[in-house]
């Protein structure tokens, strides 16, 4: 979409949509997108991030409790992405392996990984692992219709998590922050492969839930004393890394910003900014909505150039947005892409992060937001130094703007080739019939 060393220069996309790419680039934070290819489907995606992470930590299916599964790109109306998975990874481990393992598939836009999360969570906060684990795995294909504003934040992406006791990694604190309301900001029809949004009215929706989702993490956080910010301390000071959804990286920063601004007020760094910038616009000092929306949004612009923001967005932020510049939106897989891309560039710095707690906001449109915690543990570095981000994002095939409209619209491929790019090692979709039957085999 954007070449980050000739910014200026047009792509074959940004000509072919009118645009320019600086606006990929600097307006939106994205430079790539991801898009699948032929033989890729949800399932597929999934049973890949799955069957690395069980390979990655010599895991035997019967260690496995459940392996739940977060999207809302799903193959079937009926059968969930779970079941495909299931009989992929038993083609690999035999069949019957994981008889006494559960799936399901959970639903709401971009946040159910959230919320597959606080359910295992939970299960094994009930005592009910037994010693057993489990996976959540978040999987998505993000697309809307060619040459709409949506076109340019699309993506592809799945994560697998392993949930278990003593964990090496992050330990989660029992308090999860909740905002839910019924919004028309995003959605995709029965009938449609492609979403339909409110691209303006989805932004604020994201801001408004994503604080209020802070806000009750932070009401139940300061009454059970897990957390306690002291005179002159906001909240988000008792924080270290940050990950949050990223429908397109600029989103996360500015709801990161929104969060700063709403923790900062009443605080003496705040009168340092009013000091540089001036005070927040109000909507009751404007005559029409639009001269308000447009004030705030100046502001924003202003308060994200100042030093103070720039301190803390790189401090806790930043990094995790490099995985979703390079591939766009994976709608329930962003933001732990987010979190896994953040603690590799972290632990490969070698920042000294043990003990420290830090915070995940998600966001899934229709709209619901959760604000979750954990504290880093002891074998962290070992553990995300081991994710591979950057060997993943590299290996990847670049396409022309026909193969990539091709794979978009279903349609076949120039030169009437099967494929993009050849299988290696991976579960692929092998067909799909006429009465909705799905093969998948394990292609070496
Ligand atoms: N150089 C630098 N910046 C430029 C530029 C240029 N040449 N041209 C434009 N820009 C800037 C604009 O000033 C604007 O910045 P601000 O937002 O700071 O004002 C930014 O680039 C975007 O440009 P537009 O205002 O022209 O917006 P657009 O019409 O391209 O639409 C969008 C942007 C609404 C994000 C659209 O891509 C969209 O609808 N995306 C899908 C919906 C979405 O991602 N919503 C996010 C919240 S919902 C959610 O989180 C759930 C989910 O996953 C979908």
């Amino acid at each position: 979409m954007a070449d980050e060393n000739h910014p200026d220069k047009p792509t074959e996309f940004s000509q072919s949509r009118n645009s320019d790419p600086a606006k990929y680039l600097h307006g939106i934070g994205i430079a790539k997108m991801s898009i699948p290819d032929i033989y890729q489907d949800s399932s597929v995606l999934a049973a890949n991030a799955i069957y690395e992470l069980i390979d990655r930590d010599k895991l035997l299916p019967a260690e496995i409790a459940r392996i739940d599964i977060a999207t809302e790109t799903g193959v079937d109306e009926s059968k969930p992405v779970a079941a495909y998975v299931h009989g992929m990874l038993e083609q690999k481990f035999g069949k019957g392996s994981f008889k006494r393992t559960s799936g399901v598939e959970y639903k709401f836009a971009c946040v159910s990984t959230a919320d597959a999360l606080e359910s295992s969570l939970d299960w094994a906060w009930a005592g009910r692992s037994n010693g057993r684990c489990s996976i959540v795995c978040s999987t998505d294909i993000a697309k809307y219709p060619l040459n709409t504003p949506g076109e340019s934040t699309q993506g592809a992406g799945a994560v697998a998590l392993l949930i278990k006791e003593n964990p090496r990694l992050l330990a989660f604190d029992n308090v999860i922050g909740t905002y839910m309301e019924d919004e028309d900001d995003f959605w995709r029809p029965l009938f449609s492969t492609t979403a339909v949004v409110h691209g303006k009215h989805s932004e604020k929706c994201y801001l408004k839930a994503m604080e209020g989702a802070v806000d009750n993490w932070a009401e139940q956080a300061i009454s059970s004393g897990l957390v306690s910010p002291g005179p002159g301390e906001s909240l988000i000071d008792q924080f270290g890394p940050m990950s949050f959804h990223v429908p397109y990286p600029k989103m996360a920063e500015k709801g990161f910003a929104y969060l700063l601004r709403h923790f900062w007020r009443g605080l003496s760094r705040w009168d340092e900014i009013v000091k540089k910038i001036g005070i927040e616009p109000k909507p009751a000092g404007f005559k029409k909505r639009g001269e308000f929306e447009k004030a705030e949004s100046d502001y924003m612009r202003q308060f994200m150039e100042t030093s103070r923001f720039q301190a803390e967005y790189n401090d806790k932020v930043a990094e995790g947005l490099i995985h979703a510049r390079e591939s766009g939106n994976s709608y329930s897989a962003s933001e732990k892409s987010c979190l896994s891309m953040l603690l590799e560039t972290k632990a490969r710095k070698d920042a000294d992060l043990v003990g420290k707690r830090g915070g995940s906001g998600n966001y899934g449109s229709g709209s619901k937001a959760k604000a979750s915690s954990w504290i880093i543990q002891e074998e962290w570095k070992t553990v995300a130094k081991g994710f591979g981000h950057l060997e993943k994002l590299h290996h990847r095939r670049p396409v022309s703007l026909a193969e990539y409209e091709a794979l978009h619209e279903g349609r076949p491929l120039p030169e009437a080739r099967r494929f993009v790019s050849e299988p290696e090692n991976e579960f692929v979709l092998i067909d799909v019939t006429a009465e909705g039957y799905r093969h998948y085999k394990f292609a070496d």
